[in-house]
Formats: structure tokens, sequence, C-alpha cells
């Protein structure tokens, strides 16, 4: 049997991942095609458990090299329980953010050697890596404007972390000018049914290509 497609989609904080998913996904399954939604960190039991640890504000002491292991940790049982069976099966995978985020958040953002990621991505994918990557694109601003609702200017806080994500939007750029031809960047600032059409351009052309 022909292996599916793996998608994913990427993008920083509230440009409307999850969103699309849904809108993506029903433009596939409308095609005949058999999708499997997922996400990460996430996507098993045990992948679950392990992203309720990586977003417990608790585990403040956690440090960058435990929560990129954890995430790699989270991936290696995601690939072996959903990814590589849904793929074997002819089903298009779905994902909700995948290894880009950790280059782009884990390396760009907080700082961690890429080569130190290429590793362990080497180490748990072997030779798989998505076929297409949506990356939704969107300044900061809008981002995370959309994430908390928020319309007030921003405190400390929040300025620390506009800082942390134009250094992700950036590495997340630059992943897409490193890999033309497996990054479709769409402008997700605009209104959600322009995002929309985009999307279904994207969309119609893979379906093409499959058939
Ligand atoms: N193009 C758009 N225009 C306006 N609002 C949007 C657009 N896309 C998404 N939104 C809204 O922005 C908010 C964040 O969207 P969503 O949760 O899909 O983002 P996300 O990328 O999944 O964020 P996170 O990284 O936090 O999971 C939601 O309230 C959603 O309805
Ligand atoms: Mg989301």
């Amino acid at each position: 049997m022909k292996r599916g497609l793996f998608i994913t989609v990427e993008g920083i904080e509230g440009v409307g991942k999850s969103t699309n998913m849904g809108y993506v996904h029903e433009a596939l399954r409308a095609a005949g095609i058999e999708v499997m939604p997922t996400r990460e960190p996430g996507g098993t039991e045990l992948g679950e458990k392990i992203r309720a640890l990586l977003l417990d504000h608790n585990n403040q002491s956690m440090t960058d090299d435990t929560e990129l292991l954890l995430i790699f940790a989270a991936r290696a049982q995601h690939l072996a329980e959903v990814i590589r069976p849904a793929l074997a099966r002819g089903k298009w995978v779905l994902c909700d953010r995948f290894t880009d985020a950790t280059y782009t958040y884990q390396g760009g953002g907080r700082g961690i050697d890429m080569a130190r990621i290429a590793a362990l991505e080497q180490w748990v994918q072997g030779k798989l890596r998505p076929d297409v990557t949506l990356l939704l694109d969107a300044p900061v601003e809008v981002g995370l404007a959309r994430a908390s609702g928020l319309k007030r200017a921003a405190d400390r806080f929040e300025l620390e972390r506009r800082a942390f994500f134009v250094k992700v939007r950036q590495a997340y750029l630059d992943m897409a000018r490193e890999h033309p031809g497996r990054y479709c960047v769409i402008d997700a600032s605009q209104p959600l049914e322009q995002v929309k059409i985009q999307l279904s351009e994207v969309i119609n052309h893979l379906i093409m290509a499959a058939n």
C-alpha cells in the first residue's frame, strides 16, 4: 500500500493552527482521503502525560535539556503508536506542531544548539520527515492578541514573551527558506476566510498530486 502523506501545521502561538486543523481535515476527508489528526507534544496517552509535565507552571525548575528530552520522548511514543502505523496503512497524518516547533522554540527561542536537536531528530525519527509543512505566519502581536484575546498594551511579562516569539517566528521563516520544497507559508494575519482560501489552494494541489 502507498504510504500516506505526513502533513504538519506550524506557527507561533495564536496564529490559528488548531482552528485550521479542522478545516484542512474536512477538506481532505471530502476528497475521500482518510486522515489521522493528531498533535504535539502529546498524541498518545503517555505523550499527553508528558505534555502535562511540560505545560505545568509548577515545574519552573525544568532545565532546557530536560524539556528537550521530554519533547523527544513524547515524539518517540507518538511515532511508534500513531504516526508510523497510520502512514503505513495509507492514512494521511495531519499533525498540529512537530519537530520544526522544537527547532524554533527550543532552538530559536531558548537558544539550544540546533545540532543537538538534529541529533535527536535523527535518533528518534530516522529518515522520517514531514512531506508538507503548512506554516501559518503572522506578526507576533497578531498571534499573541488572538491567543489572549487582549486588546490593552502588553505588561512586562508579555513584552518578554513577545521578544521570545519574535525569535521563534524568525526561526520558522528561516526554516521555510531552508526547505522550500516542503514548506507552504500561509499569511495567517488575514481574516479566517482568506486563510482558508490560501489553505484550500495548497490542499487541492496535494490532492491532485496524490491521484
Ligand atoms: N485568521 C484569523 N482571524 C481572526 N481570528 C482568528 C484567525 N485564526 C484564528 N483566530 C482566532 O484566534 C484564536 C487562536 O486560534 P488557535 O487556537 O487556532 O491558534 P493556535 O495557533 O492553535 O494557538 P496555540 O499555539 O496557542 O495552540 C482563536 O480564538 C481563533 O478563533
Ligand atoms: Mg493550538
